[in-house]
């Protein structure tokens, strides 16, 4: 299996050397777990370090304001958009009905093999059923496979609930899973990732710790966390 650096620090030896190629690649968390975070560094470095154009979609959050965040890890959007390497997409989720295709002809005119989808969950509050929110996100993987792409989608946790996403059904139709909590132990919170899925591969069965500061995110594959879930 061919396999795609996430640019995530210490997150590749959890999932067997990196993302699966060509794979749709679910990231979860409550509010506030760094899920935009985790996608603008799989997006920065992986079109910096590894020359792979990219694509990002984004359905909520203000591209202005994924710069600016961005600016905060000294990673330079602009600079990607300058280079024709990278294209930020904005769309507004009230008018679903033709996103992909935008960002099919998007991704063909970038040569991009890595997107990012931020988040699935926006699109849901403007559908009228969970089945067809997973016949789309379906589809959008059918869609970015064909193009060779590697992409990673986000959808929320709401704080309190069992899930593992918004809806339900976001981690049926993808390929991979990966859940960011945010827990309460005692006066402090704690940040720690899992590894929930990798379909045709092997992945730590572990909670780990994680960190958010000025270089990103940086998982530790040699700890365990330990949360209240
Ligand atoms: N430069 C930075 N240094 C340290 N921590 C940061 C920095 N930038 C962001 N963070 C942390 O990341 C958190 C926000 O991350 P992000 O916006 O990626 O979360 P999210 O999961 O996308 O949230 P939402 O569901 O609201 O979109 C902040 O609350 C903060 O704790
Ligand atoms: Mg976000």
């Amino acid at each position: 299996m061919e396999r795609v650096k996430s640019c995530i620090t210490g997150l590749d030896e959890l999932m067997g050397g990196g993302f699966p190629q060509k794979q749709l690649i679910l990231l979860t968390g409550t509010s506030g777990t760094g899920k935009t975070a985790f996608c603008t560094q799989f997006m920065y470095n992986g079109v910096k370090k590894y020359n792979e154009n990219g694509v990002y979609l984004t359905l909520e959050e203000p591209i202005e304001s994924i710069k600016e965040n961005a600016k905060g890890f000294g990673w330079d959007f602009e600079a990607l958009e300058k280079s024709k390497k990278f294209a930020f997409i904005r769309y507004d989720p009230f008018h679903i009905e033709d996103v992909f295709s935008m960002l099919e002809s998007t991704v063909r005119q970038v040569k991009a093999n890595r997107v990012v989808v931020d988040s699935v969950s926006a699109i849901g509050l403007h559908i009228k059923d969970k089945t067809e929110l997973r016949r789309m996100i379906f589809n959008l993987s059918l869609i970015l496979r064909k193009l060779n792409c590697t992409a990673l989608i986000t959808s929320e946790i709401v704080p309190g609930s069992k899930g593992i996403s918004r809806y339900g059904v976001e981690e049926f139709v993808s390929d991979s899973v990966i859940v960011l909590y945010y827990e309460r132990l005692q006066s402090t919170f704690s940040r720690a990732l899992q590894v929930w899925k990798v379909r045709g591969s092997a992945h730590s069965e572990k909670l780990h710790p994680y960190k958010i500061d000025e270089n990103g995110i940086t998982v530790y594959p040699k700890e365990e966390a330990f949360i209240k879930w």
